[in-house]
């Protein structure tokens, strides 16, 4: 199917193709200002081969997770624990169904988001402005699992497994982050926040004229916090101080963000950063993005910013929502460009 095309966005990647090849500075229709990356910014990568190990060292770990979530929203992990044949078996599960025959994959096609493993081509194709050059399978992994039957066989071990491996790198982390706003190691955990894990993989079709279109629009996550393997095609930016940054893959790392939800309940501190990914002549680029958020778990349980954070000086920015409240938000919105956290604000 051809994207439609939205003159804003073709406007925006017909500049920075001219201004990665002039490099100078343009205010593009009063937006942003895109740059050339002349000096290119480097997200950071934090290795975290010692949060176990050595008290003095794990400070010093959750010091830069602090700086990287207040900062930038978005940083790199390696030595996290998750081996390496873990990464790249799943990275082959995914290719393997996404290029298996059309009649094995039609059995898992749907449009219904409640499904236990949804395989679909933009899920917003009706209530977005323009169409992304990406197709993408998600399941609910946690809090209840599938069973195996109900994966395809193609990715079903592999989703399996990298499952198991990624919620405990996602209780380490929200330690991490837990004691990054000065609160007991496991407050977040506590809170539920690593309770629920939703996998979603994609694929980027190589495409013929990547200028015209997008791999994914530019968004904010709307859960707690995601972890994301990527390949090494590239192409994931991020925004930062009004300019696209690269997020350039790194053999072995995984690439962590803050999203929505922790935003609201840091009450701001931590950001929930705007990212895209650009299409690409090259490929498939394939990526599985590790959403935690207990999603359409009928719950609930009211999130509002963390009560030990507020003070006279620091009074909550957002009312309390539910996790299902705020993805209905999103849901009926799509990829719109716009952030659901500013109608949650007080
Ligand atoms: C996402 C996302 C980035 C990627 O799924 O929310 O931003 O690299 N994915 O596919
Ligand atoms: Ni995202």
């Amino acid at each position: 199917m051809r994207p439609k095309l939205v003159l804003k966005d073709l406007l925006m990647l017909g500049f920075q193709k001219f201004l990665k090849s002039s490099s100078i500075h343009l205010k593009v229709q009063g937006d942003r200002t895109l740059s050339t990356g002349k000096n290119p910014v480097i997200i950071p990568v934090i290795d975290l081969e010692a949060i176990d190990k050595d008290p003095v060292k794990r400070r010093g770990i959750v010091d830069k997770v602090r700086d990287a979530s207040e900062t930038w929203g978005f940083f790199q992990v390696i030595n996290h624990g998750i081996p390496a044949g873990v990464l790249e078996e799943m990275g082959a599960g995914v290719r393997r169904f996404f290029e298996q025959d059309i009649e094995m994959k039609k059995i898992f096609y749907t449009r219904d988001a409640t499904k236990k493993f949804v395989y679909n081509s933009n899920f917003d194709l009706y209530t977005a402005p323009v169409a992304n050059w990406r197709d993408t399978f998600f399941s609910y992994m946690a809090p209840y699992p599938p069973k195996p039957e109900e994966l395809p066989e193609a990715c079903r071990d592999t989703m399996m497994e990298f499952s198991k491996q990624v919620t405990s790198l996602g209780i380490s982390l929200f330690g991490l982050l837990s004691e990054a706003l000065g609160l007991k190691t496991d407050h977040l955990e506590k809170m539920d926040c690593a309770e629920g894990l939703a996998l979603i993989s994609h694929y980027y079709p190589a495409c013929p004229e990547p200028e015209l279109t997008l791999g994914t629009s530019k968004h904010s996550d709307n859960d707690f916090l995601t972890v994301l393997l990527q390949d090494q095609i590239g192409g994931l930016q991020m925004l930062h101080q009004d300019q696209w940054i690269d997020i350039p893959p790194v053999p072995g790392a995984l690439v962590i963000n803050i999203g929505d939800l922790m935003q609201l309940i840091s009450n701001d501190r931590f950001k929930s950063v705007e990212h895209r990914v650009l299409a690409n002549r090259i490929g498939p680029r394939i990526s599985v993005a590790c959403f935690f958020s207990t999603s359409f778990q009928p719950s609930s349980k009211l999130y509002g910013p963390i009560k030990e954070l507020l003070s006279e000086d620091n009074p909550p920015v957002y009312r309390e929502t539910t996790v299902n409240e705020y993805l209905s938000y999103f849901y009926d919105h799509g990829l719109d460009g716009t952030s659901p956290l500013t109608h949650f604000k007080l």
